[in-house]
């Protein structure tokens, strides 16, 4: 072996043995709705570049969890560490984890109105750090582009979904939550959604996808990590949930 090829592999051995770790971890988070105990101990891990789907019964806990990793008020963590590229987002607030680059597209999608869909996308660039162009939201969803004059509340489902995963984009983004974004939409908008999904996994953009509709998310997702009732009852790969009828069945009822 030359010099060279035996440093290589030191360093490497040197970096396994050190067991870095990983670009994104929530390790014993607790988290709370006043009295009510919500998150109870998660902790699970998400490599740069991989999409982990978060699975669960509703009222497990899956939105709970994306609220405390991206430091919103509520509920209160009280607890645990969560790591973001090795910067503690347990010790920061919202606008903080944001500026560190999580962006969480919630449920209700939250389009501002009175404002047009490219106002919109434009007001997510204000503060830096700023992410994509306008142009190449509008290359991603060619549907937006046409629609950029229209007010962005009265767009489709599909299309205000759409609109939020654009507007998270405009942002610089590490960490992308998604929270049902599949929710209430027609199958077509569905598969419309699942192909720019995966246009940003080719792009290898870390991602956690929270879905009632398991089986598309484990399709795009190269992980999964099932709740109940606060709690992580399955960490593993999205394939080994799909080959198991008895986890399917128990907790994700597919
Ligand atoms: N603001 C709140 N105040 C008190 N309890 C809450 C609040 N929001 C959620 N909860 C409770 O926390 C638990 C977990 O809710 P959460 O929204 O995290 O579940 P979920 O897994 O996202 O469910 P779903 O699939 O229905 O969206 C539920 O029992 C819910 O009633
Ligand atoms: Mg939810």
């Amino acid at each position: 072996m030359s010099i060279v090829e035996d440093e290589f592999a030191t360093a490497r051995t040197d970096r396994l043995e050190r067991q870095e770790p990983a670009y994104f971890s929530i390790h014993d988070v607790h988290s709370y709705y006043g009295e009510s105990y919500i998150v109870q101990g998660v902790t699970f891990n998400v490599h740069e570049g991989e999409i982990l789907a978060l699975l669960g019964r509703n009222g497990a806990g899956k939105t709970s969890t994306l609220r405390s990793i991206a430091r919103v008020d509520s509920p209160l963590v009280t607890r645990g560490e969560i790591w973001l590229d090795h910067k503690p987002l347990h010790e920061m607030k919202a606008y903080q984890a944001s500026q560190e680059g999580v962006a969480l597209v919630p449920e209700d999608r939250r389009i501002i109105a009175g404002l047009t869909v490219e106002e919109n996308i434009e007001l997510a660039q204000i503060a830096p750090p700023k992410g994509w162009s306008v142009e190449r939201i509008y290359e991603l969803f060619p549907r937006l582009g046409e629609r950029r004059k229209q007010e962005g509340v009265t767009l489709s489902g599909g299309e205000q979904q759409m609109l939020a995963i654009g507007r998270a984009l405009a942002r610089d983004v590490k960490l992308l939550l998604l929270d049902e974004p599949y929710e209430g939409l027609a199958p077509v908008i569905v598969q419309e959604i699942e192909r720019t999904l995966a246009e940003i996994k080719k792009l290898g953009m870390t991602t956690i996808i929270v879905e009632q509709n398991a089986v598309a998310a484990l399709k795009l997702a190269d992980r999964a990590v099932i709740l109940d009732m606060g709690q992580v009852v399955f960490d593993g790969t999205a394939q080994e949930v799909l080959d198991n009828k008895e986890l399917r069945e128990e907790y994700l009822a597919i």
